[in-house]
C-alpha cells in the first residue's frame, strides 16, 4: 500500500519555493508554528518554521496518506505503550517514560530510578563524597554525546561541578582531562549501558590508576556507575550503593534522560535536570496526541522524506547559530545516522529507496566562512536546518547577538531567493530549502523539547520508511575485527596486514 503512495508522491509536480510563496499567502500560518511548552512550571516556546521547504498542499496530503499506509498512529501508540518496537532485539524503546510519558509501569520505574539519582546527586553536592570539584565522565556514543552537549549548552554560566567528558580510547583525550583535574577532588562516572564497551572500560581503569598513582586511598569509593547492567558494574568493583541503573529498553542514543544524564544533574543541579525532563515531556505529549501536518516532528519528517526520496539529497545539514549548541550536529549525527542508516525494512525485506541522509553541520557564523559556498552554489542540493535563540547567551554588546541572528536569517533568505547575474560564477540559483528552529531562549526546558523533537522526527522518518530505528547491528563487525586483531592469529587482507605490520601490531 505504501508503494502506491510513493508512486503518487514521485509523480506530483514540484513547484519552486518562490512559486509556493506566491501562490499561497497562508503558507506561513500553515508551516511556521510557535510551540508553547506549557505553563509556568515548564516555561518557554520554540518556533518551527518549515515554510522555506518545498512541502505544498499536494505533497502534504500524500505524505499524510503515507503516514496512514505505514500505520504511523499504530506504531506511535506502540512506542508510547512500551510494546516491542525493536523486533530484531525484542525490546521496547522507552526513552519517553524517562520523561514521565509512557506506560504506567515504565514511568513508575523511571521515577524510582530518578529519585535514587536525585538523592545521590544531592548527597554528593552536600559533601557525601568529600570535596568534589571535578567529575571525569567516561562513556562513548550515546553514553557521552548527550551529556557533553547538554552541559555545554546549559552550564556555561558556571557548573556546580566541572565535568570532563572523555570518550575516545586515544589516551590523549584522558590526558587532557587529567591536566585539568586534581585527583584529590575528582570523582569518576563510568557510563555504559552494557558495561562492556572497550573504550569506556579501558578509560575507567586508567582513571583509577591515575587516582592511585596520586595517592587516592580508595579510588573505587569515588566511582559512580551509570548502566543498564548493574551486575557487571558490581563485578567490576563498584559498590552497589553508587550504581545508578536504567532500563534495558532505553536505547544508548536515547539515554540522556536516564542515569546517563547524571553528570548533567551534577553540573546543573537537580531542579534544572528535572526542568529539562519536563521540556522533553511537553514535546512527547504533543507528538503523541497530534495528528497529520500539525504534528511538528512528523511535519519535519515529511520534508526529510521529500528531500531524500523525491529529490535525491544525500545529506542534510544542521547549523546552530548559537555557540551553546555547537555540539548539536554531532549529537544529531549519531541519533539520525545510527537510527535510520539501514538497508532493510522492519519485515526484513530490502528498503525501496534511500534511508537516512548523512547528517552534518557546524556552528554559525563560522560555517558561513568555510562551507556555505557549496550550499549556495554547489551542485548538491542540501536541505539545511538553522537553529538559533532569540535571547542571547552572552552579556556583551547586543550587537553580537543582533549580527548573529541577522546572519542566520539572511542565509535562509539567500538560499531561497538566489540572485541572477550575467556572470555565471556570480549567479545564485536559489530555490534551496531550509527550516528554522528559533528558541525563545536556551533553557533546560526548551533544550529538552528540542532534543525530544529530534528523537521523534527520527522515529517518524523510520515509520514512513518502514524501518526499525532502534537497532544498530552495523557497528558490530568493525568491533569484532578489532577484537580479532587484538587477539592475534587471524589473517586479513594484504592492505590491512601491511598496516598492522607498519604499526607494529601484527
Ligand atoms: O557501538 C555503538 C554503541 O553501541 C552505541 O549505540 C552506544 O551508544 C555506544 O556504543 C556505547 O555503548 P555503551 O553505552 O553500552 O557503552
Amino acid at each position: 500500500m505504501s508503494e502506491a503512495v510513493w508512486n503518487k508522491l514521485k509523480g506530483l509536480p514540484k513547484p519552486t519555493l518562490a512559486e509556493l510563496f506566491d501562490a499561497d499567502g497562508g503558507r506561513l500560518d500553515l508551516l511556521a508554528t510557535r510551540f508553547e511548552l506549557g505553563d509556568e512550571t515548564c516555561p518557554g516556546a520554540i518556533r518551527f518554521d518549515w515554510s522555506k521547504t518545498h512541502l505544498d498542499a499536494a505533497h502534504i496530503a500524500a505524505f499524510e496518506e503515507l503516514a496512514e499506509a505505514t500505520d504511523f498512529a499504530g506504531r506511535r501508540a506502540a512506542l508510547f505503550a512500551g510494546e516491542i518496537v525493536n523486533p530484531t532485539e525484542g525490546r521496547a524503546a522507552e526513552h519517553t517514560a524517562q520523561r514521565g510519558v509512557g506506560s504506567e509501569e515504565s514511568v513508575a520505574l523511571a521515577f524510582e530510578n530518578h529519585a535514587r539519582m536525585a538523592a545521590i546527586v544531592e548527597a554528593i553536592h552536600r559533601g557525601a563524597m568529600g570535596e568534589v570539584k571535578h567529575l571525569i565522565h567516561v562513556g562513548i556514543g550515546g553514553s557521552a554525546l548527550g551529556p557533553a552537549l547538554a552541559i555545554d549548552a546549559l552550564a556555561r554560566d558556571g557548573a556546580m561541578v566541572e565535568v570532563h567528558v572523555v570518550s575516545n580510547i586515544d589516551g590523549c583525550a584522558l590526558e587532557a582531562a587529567f591536566a585539568k583535574c586534581d585527583p584529590a577532588t575528582t570523582m569518576l562516572a563510568v557510563a555504559s549501558k552494557t558495561f562492556t564497551t572497550i573504550e569506556t572500560m579501558t578509560n575507567a581503569e586508567s582513571v583509577l590508576s591515575w587516582m592511585r598513582e596520586h595517592g587516592v586511598q580508595d579510588p573505587y569509593g569515588r566511582v559512580v556507575a551509570l548502566t543498564a547492567a548493574p551486575e557487571k558494574a558490581i563485578e567490576w568493583g563498584v559498590d552497589e550503593t553508587r550504581i545508578l541503573p536504567f532500563s534495558e529498553s532505553v536505547g544508548g542514543r536515547y539515554s540522556l534522560w536516564s542515569s546517563i544524564g547524571f553528570p548533567v544533574a551534577m553540573a546543573l543541579g537537580w531542579p534544572d535536570f528535572a526542568e529539562f525532563l519536563d521540556g522533553a515531556a511537553a514535546m512527547d505529549i504533543h507528538f503523541r496526541d497530534t495528528n497529520g501536518l500539525a504534528n511538528l516532528p512528523l511535519r519535519a519528517a515529511f520534508a526529510d522524506q521529500y528531500y531524500t526520496r523525491l529529490r535525491g539529497c544525500q545529506t542534510r545539514a544542521v547549523f546552530a547559530y548559537d555557540e551553546r549548541l555547537a555540539l548539536l550536529p554531532d549529537y544529531l549525527q549519531q541519533l539520525e545516522m545510527e537510527s535510520n542508516g539501514k538497508s532493510v525494512k522492519v519485515d526484513g525485506s530490502p528498503v525501496d529507496g534511500p534511508t537516512a541522509p548523512i547528517t552534518w553541520g557546524g556552528v554559525g557564523t563560522d560555517a558561513q566562512h568555510a562551507v556555505f559556498q557549496l550550499l549556495h552554489q554547489g551542485t548538491n542540493l542540501v536541505p539545511v536546518d538553522f537553529i538559533a535563540a532569540i535571547a542571547p547567551g552572552d552579556d556583551l554588546n547586543p550587537a553580537h547577538h543582533r549580527i548573529l541572528l541577522s546572519n542566520c536569517f539572511a542565509q535562509g533568505a539567500a538560499l531561497m531567493a538566489g540572485k541572477a547575474s550575467e556572470d555565471p560564477a556570480r549567479a545564485y540559483s536559489g530555490d534551496r530549502p531550509s527550516a528554522t528552529i528559533l528558541l525563545d531562549e536556551v533553557s533546560p526546558a526548551t533544550f529538552g523539547a528540542l532534543i525530544a523533537f529530534h528523537e521523534h522526527r527520527t522515529f517518524a522518518n523510520a515509520v514512513l520508511m518502514e524501518i526499525n530505528p532502534f537497532d544498530q547491528f552495523g557497528v558490530e563487525l568493525g568491533k569484532e575485527i578489532a577484537k580479532q586483531i587484538e587477539k592475534g592469529g587471524t589473517a586479513f587482507d594484504p592492505s590491512t596486514e601491511a598496516l598492522l605490520q607498519l604499526a607494529g601490531i601484527a
